[in-house]
């Protein structure tokens, strides 16, 4: 078992992103004080290192993999081992943003002494500096913050409830479900949580939660007062098979670049075009005898 000992500052200098760090950017404002939280999921370690490099403050490896990286259907069948796979190599990948992991359905649901065995994995086994659960698990935050973990609380849309839910929609639409979210919310934040991720919420209900709350909002389909946003890697960059949702705005079409590259390949091998002669190695031209020995040990 390998224990990962977080740098305070990156080989590029500039300062590592904490908890405290986080919270320190509560309120920030797209002018002031850096700027709002950004964050993006991954799920390894080429991914990692450029979501790292492009300046994200977390990378939350998502149990969205389970549906990006796995081809599931829902995010319900992924496993903790699985999670620690994807979690160590997205750690590989990061130096300054702080990695969060994501508890995936089944880790924490038996009992908060199950939860708390499963956070400590991802903090033990594969360096997460944080850990994310979905719903209202007061008990456990407090768990969890007495165990030093840190933990990320997640209302709204949670994809781990879609069985309840009756499918991926948005929440909290009506006065009932809006006070519910509101007492959740405070809940979680006084039980310990360093931030909640409000998903698929309207943007009005997301905007009073992110002004009442004392710890920054993380929206996706929650509209733009959160504190700072998340984009699931594969949406933002147009890796997915299906039309994205309406709060996904894609920053690069990357599948029909991929794809397209891909099928140039399989038509220059066809061809015979590929490889070239440039793309070739030869035999030194100036040590003929080399050529004969060559020639003779083939013969
Ligand atoms: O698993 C995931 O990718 C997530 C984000 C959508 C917040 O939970």
């Amino acid at each position: 078992m390998s224990v990962w000992n977080p740098p305070r500052r990156s080989a590029s200098g500039v300062s590592k992103v904490t908890v405290p760090a986080l919270l320190e950017r509560k309120g920030c404002s797209a002018r002031d004080c850096s700027g709002k939280l950004a964050a993006v999921t991954a799920y390894d370690f080429p991914s990692a290192r450029l979501a790292d490099a492009a300046g994200v403050d977390f990378v939350l490896v998502g149990d969205s993999l389970a549906m990006t990286m796995l081809g599931h259907d829902s995010t319900l069948a992924v496993t903790m081992d699985e999670m620690l796979v994807f979690t160590r190599a997205v750690r590989r990948g990061l130096q300054r943003a702080l990695l969060v992991a994501d508890m995936p359905f089944g880790s924490y649901q038996a009992s908060d002494a199950v939860g708390v065995e499963n956070a400590v994995r991802f903090v033990k086994e594969a360096g997460a500096e944080a850990v994310k659960l979905e719903g209202s698990r007061v008990s456990l935050v407090k768990r969890l913050a007495e165990a030093e973990i840190p933990v990320m609380g997640h209302l709204g849309l949670t994809p781990q409830a879609v069985n309840r839910m009756g499918g991926y929609k948005v929440q909290a639409k009506t006065r009932e479900a809006i006070e519910l979210l509101r007492e959740q919310a405070h809940r979680l934040a006084d039980a310990g949580c360093f931030a909640i991720v409000l998903e698929g919420i309207p943007r009005e209900v997301a905007a009073e939660l992110t002004a009442e709350l004392a710890i920054p909002t993380i929206g996706i389909g929650a509209g733009p007062e959160c504190d700072g946003q998340i984009l699931v890697w594969h949406d933002l960059l147009g890796l997915g098979e299906r039309a994205p949702a309406k709060f996904v705005r894609r920053y690069l079409r990357a599948g029909e670049l991929i794809g397209s590259a891909l099928e140039h390949y399989v038509a220059d091998v066809k061809a015979g075009v590929f490889p070239a002669d440039a793309e070739s190695y030869h035999l030194p031209a100036e040590k003929p005898a080399v050529v004969e020995q060559v020639a003779a040990s083939v013969a």
